[in-house]
């Protein structure tokens, strides 16, 4: 695929997606974003691929939407490029999808990391959603994510004062998974990403689909949910295989079936 301002590349099982417009911190204008998703679906396509990392470079992950595209434009016309929906496809995507995050990680690009299912950040990494400073607020799910992920006191903070989060205070909140060295931080988001790719993939699909499902439906209605697709999952192969090569003391060796 040829794409501007995306680079694809493929490690074993895992797709990785680098976002690649230096000039700007990788500010995601339309183009970038259709790209990103166009790659997130070839992926998605692709059987050979289990799971799919997103990165930037060492200076930014992403700056944020792209605010020289938007500052002219009408809330109608805003409307109508509806560039924002494109941020949704991230979350459409049913594979297990990990940012790997390094220097600025702000507004829309934060929003990005967020849609993803998990993020391996580098001590470098800085987190927050500055959209007040331009007379806005966040539009990509940032009030919602953001709240989700850390709670109200601090989203209050980041959303209404530009109060930025460093590597180790969003790993200490909860908004990413882990805080590695800036040598290794796609390294490890690899690691992390092949790991999972190598598990039973219906499961995981499931397994996705419930966890963010916990986000979005009450207590009662996500555990009947849970317990539907718990019984779902004794149709398939691998459920025989995994608890089979549990009894005779093997790895299981996964179909997707
Ligand atoms: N959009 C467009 N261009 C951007 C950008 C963005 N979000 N962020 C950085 N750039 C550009 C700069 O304009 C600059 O380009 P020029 O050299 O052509 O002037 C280049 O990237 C380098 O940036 P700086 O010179 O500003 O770099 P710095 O190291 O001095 O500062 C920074 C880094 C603090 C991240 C600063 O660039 C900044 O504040 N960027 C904007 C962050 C922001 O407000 N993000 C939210 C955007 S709105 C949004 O995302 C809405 C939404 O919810 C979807």
């Amino acid at each position: 695929m040829d794409f501007q301002f995306v680079q694809i590349e493929r490690h074993d099982r895992v797709g990785l997606i680098r976002i690649h417009r230096p000039k700007a911190l990788n500010a995601l204008n339309r183009t970038v974003m259709q790209e990103i998703g166009e790659a997130l679906e070839a992926f998605e396509q692709d059987e050979g691929i289990g799971a799919i990392v997103i990165t930037g470079d060492e200076r930014a992950f992403a700056a944020g939407a792209d605010i020289k595209e938007m500052a002219e434009a009408s809330a109608v016309e805003m409307l109508e490029r509806d560039t924002i929906s494109l941020w949704d496809r991230v979350q459409e995507v049913k594979k297990p999808v990990i940012a790997a995050v390094s220097g600025w990680c702000l507004g829309g690009g934060n929003e990005l990391a967020m849609a993803c299912d998990m993020i391996v950040a580098s001590e470098t990494a800085k987190f927050g959603q500055p959209e007040i400073n331009l007379g806005v607020i966040p539009g990509a799910g940032g009030t919602q994510r953001l709240t989700r992920a850390v709670g109200k006191a601090l989203a209050m903070e980041m959303i209404l004062n530009d109060r930025h989060l460093s590597a180790e205070e969003a790993y200490h909140f909860g908004l990413v998974n882990r805080v590695v060295p800036p040598e290794v931080y796609l390294e490890q988001a690899l690691a992390l990403a092949q790991e999972i790719a190598a598990r039973a993939p219906l499961a995981l699909r499931v397994a996705k689909e419930m966890v963010l499902r916990a986000e979005e439906v009450p207590l009662s209605e996500g555990i009947r949910d849970e317990r539907r697709n718990f019984y779902f999952l004794f149709s398939t192969e691998d459920q025989k295989e995994g608890m089979k090569a549990f009894r005779e003391k093997r790895k299981p060796r996964w179909k997707g079936r």
